[in-house]
């Protein structure tokens, strides 16, 4: 069995298979790309993906990285609404089906965490990688994030990273958190109102392994000491019924010209998209997109390249 088989959890990942292989391969597949459109390294071989939640940047940047390497794709991508799901069928018994079309790569993201493992655990012979599971991980996310630091800062280690915005119910930062114990000196400021603050179950991971983290209400207190800002949206889907309390943290801590003034030259802005442009202000400003330390679209399309890389390392081995 190859190395790296299913996807389920960023803390699967160890610093060689990041540093040593993942990330130089990420870069080799971006050069590939400037010198040919299509590769060889995938061909004959198929994806399919199976969505239960709404995506853009997950859904297309691995359907570009399959086709980019050669492969083909197939699947649905509202699978809570068109797949038999809807009548009744488990979660286990789609992954049984599936795994008879498909034998090389089955990409999910799912509603509920824990999502990925339990349908990876259906599977016989078919790597799956957890698109999303939930509030639960969004590991090739974190993989890209990582990535993306690297590409801009250089190192990931000594880096100080401000979470910001609705760190409960957010899987993008949870995994990254894990992906972030791997380097040495790492602080994190987890920046955002009590009711949405980091679980305690990602502190705890983090106090085990010695990792430095500070609980702060407010990102103009903390700006001009990090080395990347990492924002994110507050999840409308993940309240419910609970609009009021929706409603008393959504417009907290937005990244505009004030928290710019403060950053640091060097500094980053990151954001795993989309952010949230409907019923009040984004995350994070339009005025600071063409700022160069705005780096969410260039972290975006990183997504391609380590997409690649990594169904390389699944699906061609
Ligand atoms: N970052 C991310 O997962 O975006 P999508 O929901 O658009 O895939």
């Amino acid at each position: 069995m190859p190395k790296l088989f299913h996807v389920i959890e960023s803390q699967q990942f160890d610093r060689p298979m990041l540093d040593g292989e993942l990330f130089p391969l990420a870069e080799e597949m971006e050069l590939s790309l400037k010198k040919k459109r299509r590769l060889d390294i995938l061909r004959d071989r198929l994806m399919l993906r199976l969505f239960t939640e709404p995506s853009s940047r997950t859904l297309l940047s691995f359907g570009s990285a399959m086709w980019h390497l050669g492969g083909d794709v197939d699947g649905s991508e509202h699978a809570r609404e068109f797949s038999s799901m809807v009548k009744g069928e488990s979660l286990e018994d789609t992954m049984r089906t599936v795994e008879g079309y498909c034998y090389d790569v089955i990409v999910l993201r799912y509603h509920e965490a824990g999502g990925a493992k339990r349908a990876s655990e259906s599977l016989e012979h078919t790597p799956l990688i957890n698109a999303g599971d939930g509030a639960g991980q969004h590991p090739t996310q974190a993989v890209l994030d990582a990535y993306t630091i690297v590409r801009e800062r250089g190192s990931l280690d000594g880096v100080r990273v401000a979470m910001v915005g609705d760190l409960s119910n957010g899987r993008t930062v949870r995994s990254l958190c894990y992906l972030l114990t791997k380097y040495n000196g790492v602080c994190l400021y987890f920046v955002a109102h009590p009711a949405v603050q980091m679980k305690q179950d990602i502190k705890d991971y983090l106090m085990r392994r010695g990792v430095v983290f500070y609980e702060v209400e407010d990102v103009h207190d903390i700006a001009g000491e990090v080395d990347v800002i990492y924002a994110t949206r507050v999840q409308r889907e993940r309240f419910g019924d609970k609009i009021e309390a929706y409603n008393r943290v959504r417009d907290l801590n937005l990244i505009d010209r004030s928290v710019l003034g403060l950053l640091q030259e060097h500094a980053i802005i990151m954001h795993p998209l989309p952010r949230n442009s409907e019923g009040g202000k984004p995350e994070i400003l339009p005025e600071v997109d063409s700022d160069p330390r705005a780096a969410y679209f260039r972290q975006a399309h990183n997504g391609l390249y380590v997409r690649m890389a990594l169904l390389k390392m699944i699906v061609a081995s």
